[in-house]
């Protein structure tokens, strides 16, 4: 629809600097955004595309881990959280990869290095330990990242992730007080 208001003088926010680009209806609010934005330094494509894959790598490790570990849990309390835990792991891992998807690029096909870090580690309540620190590094790595997120599809996808291991890193930590080292 058409604005019927009288037409005004152009003001100094009219940008001479790219005249290939299409003129479109902005407000200084609008203005204001975009310039916030480029403070920020929201991620390119390329570079959000690189941190959705590593993310990806990680919770297919996690999955993977959690799988290795039910085997081995030592109590129903603790099957319970692992298999909750594996359940988060998978449903993030296909979530990063329809978000990369959707971004046109392919989702990486490799598990974090971090399963056979954790692997490698005797016993369950350690192995159980470092499987937290790694959900501490996937916090950290979102927290990090998300003021660099600039669409909001994906910024509320990685937030409800980040969440979700914030919730799962506080149920390990009181499993493991439970649990003898
Ligand atoms: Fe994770």
């Amino acid at each position: 629809m058409m604005n019927d208001k009288p037409k005004q003088a152009p003001t100094e926010r009219a940008a001479p600097s790219a005249p290939s680009e299409p003129r479109r209806p902005s407000s200084p609010v609008c203005y204001a955004h975009e310039m916030e934005s480029l403070h920020a330094g929201h991620l390119d494509e390329a570079e959000l595309v690189e941190l959705l894959n590593t993310l990806l790598e990680g919770e297919r490790a996690g999955d993977k881990l959690a799988l290795a570990f039910l085997r081995e849990s030592p109590s129903e309390e603790a099957t319970v959280l692992l298999a909750a835990v594996k359940r988060d792991e998978a449903r993030f891992a296909a979530m990063l990869e329809r978000l990369i998807e959707r971004l046109g690029a392919k989702p990486s096909a490799r598990v974090g290095d971090f399963y056979d870090m954790a692997m490698a580690i005797e016993g369950f309540a350690a192995r159980l330990a470092f499987l937290n620190r790694g959900q501490g590094w996937v916090v950290r790595k979102l927290q990090a990242a998300l003021p660099r997120v600039k669409d909001e599809r994906i910024h509320a996808a990685l937030k409800g992730m980040l969440g979700a291991h914030e919730a799962n890193i506080a149920r390990c930590a009181a499993l493991l007080r439970t649990i003898p080292q």
